[in-house]
């Protein structure tokens, strides 16, 4: 893929897209299988970069993994069948795999080394350091709390309940994963839900108590080989849809998307915002829901975005800033502070290449604010090596009467390798 990419005006969306597997769900669906004793089936696992750097650790830590026709075969070692890796695991861009893997590597009687790439190793890796060392795990990492993170054998691993601190599923997945190898309950308390594909392929108890979320893992949870199916990622199909949205005269049908409830925040944002899209086929499998959507041109406005839903899309939110710009009204998102630990600080790359089109940008330390017309042309915005930030900054090009350009562009194989063929195929001139 060329460096740059240059999209020309679209103006107008028609046809159907299949997308891939769901990462969160995929990542899970691979550790799950690894961890089960004997043979489970994947079907569409998400192929980008960040799914396969979890299948590359789990083959390194000795389970054998094999791609037949559309599906994923893994052989799982069960109870502690992980074996010690010869090298340190790279764990590349990927912030759930490092996360989530940090968690079960705590519970195994070897010794281990995470390493990632440059925007990996700047992420904060604190958030699961501390529950997991309250636990007994021993761990080290880097002194500010970043990666490489060195994780010795568990013997004095136990049970714990633990109130997060900030809403994260991936820091509730790290104890969830750490807790599913001992014979105590542990529990995990969230103020505000995070998405919960942990606790649906774990069938674990929970309750909601005095307004908090509380999960409850032991080894009692500890996952049998299955038959998996991955329903594709809402989070990658957030582009296309804001895309039919704002062109005239579309219809886009995208099929079997994530319609799990803790997904589903920016569906419903943007039908409150006046945007026409339909819910057809519901189905569920192994606890998630999924569904086609059908999204036809809107007329948009821009609305108060409560705090409340802010786990729930948070990884969409510089797509939904891109809607924002061309809704009536100003556009503003606060409580987002987490943006700016993510692959890149997405705060600060939504505001600085929204300042290049003239919109008037307010910055604030947990969000921002849009107002104004977008002024200039000939723009050429920053991926900052991010796949959102690509694929956001794609489709407002897109939008853009004389196109536009976004540099970097090849980051979007983390999600999604297959972005500008999807685009290609459902897009008129
Ligand atoms: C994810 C959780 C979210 C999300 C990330 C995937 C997961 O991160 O941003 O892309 O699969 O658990 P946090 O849990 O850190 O908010």
């Amino acid at each position: 893929m060329k460096e740059t990419i240059e999209f020309n005006h679209i103006s107008n969306i028609k046809g159907e897209l299949d997308l891939p597997g769901d990462k969160s769900i995929s990542h899970r669906a691979v550790m799950m299988a690894s961890l089960a004793e004997g043979k489970s089936i994947i079907k569409n696992l998400a192929g980008g970069e960040d799914v396969l750097s979890t299948i590359n650790c789990f083959i390194q830590l000795g389970i054998e993994i094999k791609k037949k026709e559309d599906a994923y075969l893994i052989q799982g070692k069960g109870f502690k069948g992980l074996k010690k890796p010869s090298r340190s695991l790279d764990t590349q861009n990927s912030g759930t795999l490092t996360r989530l893997l940090t968690g079960i590597l705590s519970a195994q009687n070897f010794e281990s080394t995470i390493t990632g790439d440059k925007s990996l190793s700047a992420r904060p890796m604190k958030r699961i350091l501390v529950p997991l060392t309250l636990m007994g795990a021993k761990i080290t990492a880097s002194p500010d709390s970043t990666l490489p993170i060195k994780i010795y054998p568990s013997e004095g691993l136990g049970p714990i309940n633990y109130e997060l601190p900030v809403a994260s599923a991936q820091v509730k997945g790290a104890v969830l994963f750490a807790g599913l190898h001992l014979a105590g309950t542990s529990s995990v308390i969230e103020k505000l839900p995070s998405r919960n594909h942990t606790e649906l392929m774990l069938n674990l108890k929970t309750e909601i108590k005095d307004d908090n979320k509380i999960s409850y893992v032991s080894k009692e949870n500890y996952p049998q080989p299955k038959e998996y199916y991955v329903p594709s990622d809402i989070s990658t199909a957030v582009f296309f849809i804001i895309l039919a949205l704002l062109t005239k005269n579309s219809e886009l049908l995208i099929k079997d998307i994530t319609l799990n409830p803790t997904r589903t925040g920016i569906i419903e944002i943007l039908k409150k915002m006046g945007g026409r899209i339909e819910v057809i086929n519901e189905k569920v499998s192994s606890g998630e829901f999924f569904g086609d959507l059908l999204i036809r041109s809107s007329k948009l406005q821009n609305i108060k975005i409560d705090e409340s839903i802010i786990p729930n899309i948070i990884d969409e939110i510089p797509a939904l800033s891109i809607a924002g710009i061309f809704a009536e009204g100003d556009f503003e998102i606060r409580n987002v502070k987490e943006l700016r630990f993510k692959e890149t600080d997405r705060i600060h790359a939504v505001c600085e290449n929204l300042r290049l089109t003239g919109l008037n940008v307010e910055e604030f330390e947990d969000g921002f604010k849009l107002s104004g017309k977008i002024r200039n042309n000939n723009l050429q915005f920053n991926s900052y090596d991010d796949h959102r930030i690509a694929m956001s900054f794609g489709i407002l090009s897109s939008l853009l009467k004389d196109g536009g350009k976004v540099n970097k562009f090849k980051s979007v194989k983390i999600s999604n390798p297959q972005f500008l063929n999807q685009l290609g195929e459902i897009s008129n001139g």
